[in-house]
């Protein structure tokens, strides 16, 4: 097929003929991208005929912040500049290695040089925009240290808060854990006119998992084990910081939820039983509030929740937790730790494996996450709108494929975690990967294994169709999945690596129209099911073991390569990462 990306093809032929003579000497990681037929591009420089309303200088670099006390921890992290543009773009977080709030507004036109003062390759990717393919930060744009990559593109989202991190094939995940991500707010006229709160009383509450070793040196080394389900911390951190509190008013606050765990997937509830405000989530506001009892909040998904304190006393305490839930680790997994696999309190679960013994808090048990302290009291409050914006949502008769839904099929086994049969590789588009451009697709996310039973003849016909669009090109890893068994796989040894997976698709925010459950899922699915915010525009999905998702999602605006991926970042640098090529 055709190479998407021309002008990569003369330096991709140069780089892979001397990348066989130079393999010996190589450092990892390029004979990583060698093996993986990644080209090494020029990086974009700017273009003249652009004319920015905002510009900024962007840098990933090495440093060193005070997280615990004593010893300063090494990261990497972003650091900014604002070289023209609104005062207010750049905010940084108080002693913290994430990035800067970087806040834009819809419509402007936004250059950005981002440099990388690493002593390895990166990239940065706008999570949640939607812009140009060339701009996305796709991982065959990585740069080398010393290199320069100009972004320029104009902000077409809605309100929203987004995501800045790195992607380069293979490394993403080390250098989110090692502080690499930052917010990104979007602000629009249709989010304004709310008069929401904002300035001290709009905070952004990024979510985060890590280890430390006894000099606060952050520990990161995931074994095979921690791939398959994901590198845990032991310890949270909000914003950076470990044992977060946040002094408030007696009033309405705005927290913008960002959840910027490498795997750690959190079931948020507050500690008195108040049902918790979302008035929005990752591509913005929804049409109007919605209460839940708890709210999930995957690797990669945002979550805005009007937090109103009004009528509290002051020295009210209250803390935001992470509740009990099963079932999103493999069965096998949650046997190992001996809670019998559902509904289980979690309890010390980890406490009998050997290869997780550092994990002090297991995925799914009943842990604090910050504390909330009512210093001032006031009777001054904004009101919750009770309409918040306008979606139009769409039907089946919008899409181009309505009984043809591009697959999306997770497979899954402790050697490797696949989407459509088949693990990440540059310029490897299959056919049912090819997207023309200004149509709206019916898409569906489904578990090859795991979910057979209570799938029905769904489940089979969409396995099937999977297969027979894949045609000759069978891969050993789809055999391997397949051939585990048959009915044997599917109702047995499959299931036991079931787990759940954030899934992440680049380019346009999509629409959630149906999640169904395998029957033999149901039990720990009812743990979450109710926190599962489905409404308004997404681009990362939680999909539960045994589950089955069903989005429509537009392909407008940009021609070009778009990736989709588990944003568990252990497993998207498996490789459970794909490409699709919008033409
Ligand atoms: Cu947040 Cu492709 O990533
Ligand atoms: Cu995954």
């Amino acid at each position: 097929m055709q190479d998407p990306v021309d002008r990569s093809r003369r330096r991709f032929i140069f780089q892979t003929g001397v990348g066989l003579l130079a393999a010996a000497s190589m450092p990892a990681w390029v004979r990583a991208m060698e093996m993986h037929g990644m080209p090494k591009l020029t990086p974009n420089r700017a273009s003249p005929a652009f004319k920015p309303d905002v510009e900024i200088e962007l840098a990933a670099r090495q440093g060193s912040i005070s997280i615990l006390p004593g010893q300063a921890t090494r990261v990497q992290h972003y650091t900014a500049k604002l070289l023209s543009g609104p005062k207010d773009t750049l905010t940084e977080l108080p002693s913290c290695y994430l990035g800067p709030i970087i806040r834009l507004q819809k419509g402007q036109k936004v250059r950005i040089h981002f440099r990388n003062d690493l002593m390895e390759p990166t990239i940065t990717h706008w999570h949640g925009l939607h812009v140009p393919a060339l701009m996305d930060g796709h991982p065959m744009y990585i740069i080398d240290p010393g290199e320069t990559f100009v972004y320029e593109f104009e902000v077409i989202n809605r309100a929203s808060l987004n995501i800045y991190h790195p992607h380069p094939h293979e490394i993403t995940a080390r250098q989110v854990y090692y502080g690499l991500a930052g917010g990104l707010i979007i602000n629009d006229e249709e989010e304004a006119r709310l008069e929401l709160p904002s300035g001290e009383y709009e905070i952004p509450i990024v979510l985060q998992d890590r280890r430390f070793n006894a000099q606060n040196q952050l520990i990161y080394g995931p074994h095979m084990h921690d791939r398959m389900m994901g590198f845990y911390g032991d310890r949270i951190l909000v914003n950076g910081q470990p044992n977060a509190e946040f002094e408030v008013a007696s009033r309405a606050y705005r927290f913008r939820f960002l959840n910027g765990s490498n795997a750690r997937i959190y079931k948020l509830g507050w500690s008195d039983g108040t049902p918790v405000t979302v008035i929005g989530v990752d591509g913005g506001l929804l049409e109007s509030p919605e209460t839940f009892p708890y709210v999930m909040l995957a690797p990669g998904e945002r979550l805005d929740v009007w937090a109103d304190f009004s009528g509290r006393p002051k020295g009210t305490e209250l803390t935001m937790r992470s509740l009990p839930f099963s079932g999103v680790l493999p069965m096998m997994a949650e046997h190992m730790m001996g809670r019998g696999g559902r509904g289980g309190m979690g309890g010390g679960m980890m406490g009998g494996m050997g290869m997780m013994g550092a994990m002090a808090l297991p995925v799914g048990s009943d842990y604090p996450l910050f504390k909330i302290r009512v210093t001032r009291e006031t009777g001054e409050s904004p009101k919750l709108p009770s309409r918040l914006s306008k979606i139009d949502r769409y039907t089946l008769d919008d899409v181009a494929n309505p009984s043809k839904p591009v697959p999306i099929a997770i497979s899954e086994s402790p050697m490797a975690m696949l989407l459509n049969g088949r693990s990440y590789a540059f310029n490897d588009i299959q056919p049912f990967e090819r997207i023309p451009l200004d149509t709206v697709q019916l898409m569906e996310i489904f578990h090859t294994s795991g979910g057979g039973h209570g799938m029905g003849g769904m489940g089979h016909g969409m396995r099937g169709r999977m297969m027979g669009m894949m045609g000759g090109h069978g891969s050993e890893a789809q055999e391997e999945g397949q051939g585990m068994g048959g009915m044997g796989m599917r109702g047995g040894m499959g299931m036991m690596f079931s787990m759940a997976h954030p899934i992440h698709l680049h380019g346009d925010q999509f629409q959630i129209i149906s999640r169904t459950v395998a029957v033999d899922r149901a039990d720990s699915y009812a743990t979450v099911k109710d926190g599962l915010v489905s409404s308004g525009w997404k681009d990362t999905v939680l999909v539960m073991p045994g589950e089955t998702v069903r989005m429509i999602k537009p392909f407008h605006h940009f021609k070009g390569v778009f990736m989709y991926h588990c944003h568990n970042l252990e497993h998207e640098d498996m490789g459970m990462m794909r490409d699709f090529l919008i033409e």
